[in-house]
């Protein structure tokens, strides 16, 4: 079974990105989290869509994700709400309509999220839930990984080592896995 993994920002060291990783390292046997990068989607342009149809970065993320059977999107949190970078890459990847339900249709979808703030992204993933619906996708809304304080719970490498955030996120992406394998 197969989860793909994007990170909403596109910073060297993201916090979300290494929360993904961390997830990936913690996903229950059988389950693999690919992780894959929104860094080369250009910014929406609606002529270049109507002269040279989707980029193919898209295009390839796209099919990605359609062959997938989950996706897994770790949100940063920017003026409460969704980064523009990551709303831009959803936002390409749902053109042309039609295609919509071959990417997203029913497809199971979870948000998660860290910030070094003490807020810890609930504002950002609760703005992602119109957007999922939107795409007419399965959102799982079995369980909720919030990460506030993310400074403090990371070592010099990026692994996640703050042993209670660790279990959360096992339980987290056990309980999306079985969601995920519950339906296909
Ligand atoms: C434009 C902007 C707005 C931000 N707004 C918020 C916010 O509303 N809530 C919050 O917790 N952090 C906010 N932050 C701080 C981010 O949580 C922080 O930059 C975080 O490291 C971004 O995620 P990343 O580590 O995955 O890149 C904001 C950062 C930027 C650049």
């Amino acid at each position: 079974m197969t989860i793909i993994g994007i990170s909403g920002s596109l910073r060297r060291g993201s916090f979300n990105a290494l929360l993904l990783r961390a997830a990936a390292e913690l996903a229950p046997a059988g389950t693999t989290i690919a992780i894959e990068s929104i860094r080369e989607i250009p910014l929406y342009d609606a002529d270049v869509e109507t002269s040279t149809g989707v980029p193919a970065p898209v295009q390839a993320l796209k099919d990605t994700i359609a062959g997938a059977d989950g996706l897994l999107i770790a949100t940063p949190e920017y003026n409460n709400s969704i980064p523009g970078v990551a709303k831009n890459a959803i936002d390409w990847l749902s053109r042309p309509p039609a295609d919509i339900p071959r990417v997203f249709g029913n497809k199971p979808v979870v948000v998660m999220g860290a910030t070094p703030g003490p807020n810890n992204t609930l504002l950002a993933q609760a703005a992602w839930l119109p957007v999922l619906r939107t795409l007419g996708t399965a959102y799982w809304s079995g369980g909720r990984m919030i990460v506030g304080g993310a400074g403090k719970l990371f070592d010099a490498d990026g692994r996640l080592t703050d042993e209670p955030t660790r279990e959360r996120l096992r339980k987290f992406v056990e309980g999306f896995a079985a969601f995920v394998a519950r339906r296909i």
